[in-house]
Parts: C-alpha cells; structure tokens; sequence
C-alpha cells in the first residue's frame, strides 16, 4: 500500500471512481473534474484545516437557512456568477432567438392565469408606476407562435416578491398569459423597481467577504412555455434602473433591456413597455445536442 500525499492524493481519489461500484459516464466525467479542480484551489490558496472547518460550518448554516421560501444555495450560486453560467451552458443562443437569464430563487409554479391586458397587481403601493406590457412571440422563421403560456412575477414598489412580504395578497405581481392565434400577448403591471436580494444570513456573509451590494436593477421576470420549443426563462430589464451595470447577480443582458416609455391613452397606465421574443424550436435544439 502506498501513502497519500500533497502531489498524489488527487489521482488516487480519481482511480477510485467506480471501484466498488456502478458509475455512470457523465458521474465520472463531472467527478473526474470536480476532484482535480477542488484539489487543485487547495492547493492553490493552501486552505488550512480550520478555514476547511469553517468552510464546513458556513454551509450546514445555509442548509439551515432553506425552507419552501427561501433557497440559499441558488442565493450563493447566483452570487457567485454561477446560475448565470450554467444558465448560459445549458440555453446556448446559437440563431436569433431571445436570450435566457437567471430563474432565481422567487419562482412560484402555478400563478393565476389571467385574460389578455388583465392586471397582475391585486393592491396598490404609494408611488406605483402602471405599465401595459404587449409584445409578439415569434419562432426562428418569424412566424407568429400561439398558444405560448407566458409566466410573469416581479417585486413590488416596496422591493420585495409577495412570497417574502406578508403585508401582500398571495401571489400579487404573479400571473399566466397566453399568446393569441397572432402570437401577442399583453398584460398590465407595474414597473418594477430595483431591490436587494436576502443578505441578512449566509447570502449576505459571502457579500461582504466579496466586498459587495445586495443590490439588483429592477426587471420583470417572464418564463415562457410550449411543447415543442424550448422553455425560455429570462428577464426584461429597465432601461433607467441603477444598478443595470453592476447586478449581484450579473444577469443581465444587453439583448434584455426594455424601454419604459410614456403611457399611451387608449391602455390608461402610467408607462408602456412593448418586448418581442423568439422561440428555439425544439427538434432544432435536439438536432444541435446530437451533433
Ligand atoms: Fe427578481
């Protein structure tokens, strides 16, 4: 038997892999890398043993921190640039189809479905500003898409998502949309306004070791969805948000900044937003995994 050390322990942890047991390809491709590459920061920063205790003690509290409303790992990982990654690896814009963002961790399922032009707003805030959303869906070719479930959720002039405000109705500034046989949509809203994420526990610890703000420029959050394109997950930004060149959780594209322009009258809001997408179609997206 031969003995660890600093130089070898990497590869012996990697021929371990599937010794005593079935694995499959991509655990061992995603296992393989994870050992090199946590080996390898180690060493790098030559991590002492208390600072891996720490290390330890630091993630059992954000484990400690989840329950149905909140999620701190996606808090930790969107801080760390690492859901806008993977968002990024896994919705590949190759055409001219919209670009994705981050879901976040304010996602509910199953918002209340609501008529063309309807309202998402169930109470008012001091210093709202109403805004009509309208806009087309469309696939590669520029035909229009019907039938296309368009979810929307946004934080309230106060800042904060319902789910984490209990001042507010259930799902206020939630609803499901659908295109019409044109492939529009329209909605009524309100301007979202910029807002910190949760950093009052482990979220906010890592903030500051990083030298950060909690702070993102405000956006509306829309998930779009039907069989036979690929769901698109994404954001329209604020044109005038601050905060749009220095998001906590670096989301935002320049592909996905709406400009907020004066009300028009026939829609009786304060704002008018239009913004138009492209569906993936999802056998093209199937085509290019394959090759
Ligand atoms: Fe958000």
């Amino acid at each position: 038997m031969s003995s660890v050390t600093i130089e070898n322990v990497t590869g012996v942890v990697i021929e371990s892999l599937g010794k005593h047991g079935p694995i499959t390809d991509r655990n061992r491709e995603i296992m393989t890398s994870l050992v090199r590459h946590l080996h390898d920061f180690c060493r790098d920063v030559k991590l002492q043993h208390h600072e891996f205790i720490a290390a330890c003690q630091y993630l059992a509290r954000a484990g400690q921190v989840c329950d149905d409303k909140r999620q701190e790992f996606i808090l930790l990982g969107d801080i760390l640039g690492v859901e806008v990654l993977c968002d990024m690896l896994t919705n590949s814009v190759e055409g001219t189809e919209s670009e994705s963002t981050v879901l976040g961790p304010f996602y509910r399922e199953h918002p209340p479905v609501l008529p063309k032009g309807a309202t998402t707003a169930q109470t008012h805030f001091d210093g709202e500003e109403t805004v009509y959303v309208e806009g087309y869906v469309r696939d590669a070719e520029g035909k229009p898409v019907a039938g296309v479930t368009i979810d929307i959720w946004e934080d309230a002039p106060n800042g904060l998502y319902e789910n984490h405000d209990p001042a507010q109705p259930d799902f206020n500034l939630r609803g499901r949309f659908e295109t019409d046989e044109n492939g529009h949509y329209a909605m009524r809203a309100l301007r979202p306004v910029p807002y910190p994420i949760p950093n009052n526990e482990t979220a906010g610890e890592l903030l500051r070791m990083m030298g950060h703000h909690p702070n993102r420029p405000g956006h509306l959050h829309m998930l779009l969805a039907k069989d036979g394109y690929r769901t698109l997950v994404t954001q329209i930004y604020d044109s005038e948000s601050r905060w749009l060149d220095e998001d906590s959780v670096f989301a935002v594209k320049g592909s996905l900044i709406g400009t907020f322009e004066p009300g028009r009258a026939e829609h009786g809001t304060d704002l008018y937003l239009r913004f138009d997408f492209v569906l993936k179609d999802a056998a093209a997206e199937q085509q290019i995994a394959a090759e």
